[in-house]
């Protein structure tokens, strides 16, 4: 009997074919929808392998409604929905996807800042509501990328990729990181700040650090009441780590800007999230990794690590193994 494999969310058949000779494949019907809850645990009572997306919480409670799970594979770089100290204690693989999505999500991450400090949405929006009436001097009127100060907070691979688009933009670029990383510093000529310094000092605050307990919060209304009244704040990582009622409260009375956000404390984001009230804010579904391409690529890699696991070989990008 081959092992069952159950795919939380609909993936391309050409993908999911060479698994069909190692596994017995079960898959969530719905490229859209979430798998719900009461079906994943009922799934997860038999399945050997788990395919998920970001959207499927594996928790405690998962964990202990799956006696025979031996990987996940996560169709993510970020595994924060995943319960990855006690699934590696149960001798439970875990799979993410780095690298192929570190330049689509920099591209992404910049194309946001670069939208809210242009205000493109309010302008688009406007325009097709036939609010375009005559040139105005001083209408439509954002803040200056171009030679300005980002700060970068989380210094990994896609935050080392925005620093080579700033650099092009002749940014001045700050970082605050866990830990300093001389040879970056070197490379592309940025400076590792405290945080409240870089805070401080910053045009644009870029948010990329994973979210983790450490994390949580950590950008919240002390943290915000620190960024200068013409500053934006940008979030591409995960929704928690800026405290959202804080964030809400600080553009509803301007001590910012403005903020670009891809990510929420609660995603789907409510339609009712005060957030939507906004002006100053530029909203996208979480799409960072989402080009074509890059799909595909992190599909492949998870694809692959369950390939590798049928086979008895080590699955690709493991984490905390
Ligand atoms: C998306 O948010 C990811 O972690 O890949």
């Amino acid at each position: 009997m081959k092992p069952i494999l159950y795919i939380c969310r609909e993936m391309p058949e050409e993908m999911v074919a060479p698994l069909r000779e190692f596994y017995e494949v079960d898959m969530w019907p719905s490229t859209s929808e979430a798998v719900p809850r009461e079906v994943l645990l009922e799934k997860v009572a038999t399945a050997t392998a788990l395919w998920v997306v970001i959207s499927d919480r594996i928790d405690q409670e998962v964990l202990d409604a799956a006696p025979e799970l031996k990987i996940i594979v996560n169709m993510a770089v970020g595994y924060n929905h995943i319960l990855v100290e006690e699934a590696r204690a149960r001798g439970i693989i875990v799979t993410n996807t780095p690298d192929v999505l570190t330049e689509t999500t920099a591209d992404l991450a910049f194309a946001l800042l670069m939208a809210t400090a242009r205000d493109m949405m309010g302008a688009e929006k406007a325009m097709r509501a036939g609010k375009w009436t005559s040139w105005e001097p001083l209408g439509f009127t954002g803040v200056d990328v171009y030679g300005s100060t980002l700060g970068i907070i989380g210094m990994g691979r896609i935050g080392e990729a925005v620093m080579r688009r700033a650099k092009a933009f002749n940014m001045n670029v700050l970082y605050h990181n866990r830990r300093r990383k001389p040879g970056v510093e070197d490379m592309h000529g940025c400076r590792y700040a405290t945080l409240e310094t870089l805070l401080s000092n910053s045009d644009f605050v870029l948010v990329l650090v994973p979210f983790s307990e450490e994390t949580k919060g950590i950008i919240g209304a002390e943290e915000i009441g620190m960024m200068k009244e013409t500053a934006i704040l940008v979030n591409v990582s995960r929704g928690g780590i800026v405290d959202e009622t804080a964030l809400f409260k600080a553009l509803q009375s301007h001590t910012i800007r403005a903020a670009g956000l891809d990510v929420f404390e609660i995603e789907p984001l409510p339609m009712d999230s005060p957030l939507l009230t906004l002006p100053n804010i530029t909203v996208l579904p979480h799409i960072g990794s989402a080009t074509i391409k890059t799909r595909l690529a992190m599909i492949s890699l998870n694809q692959k690590a369950l390939l590798a696991f049928a086979k008895g070989e080590e699955p690709n990008h493991q984490v905390m193994k």
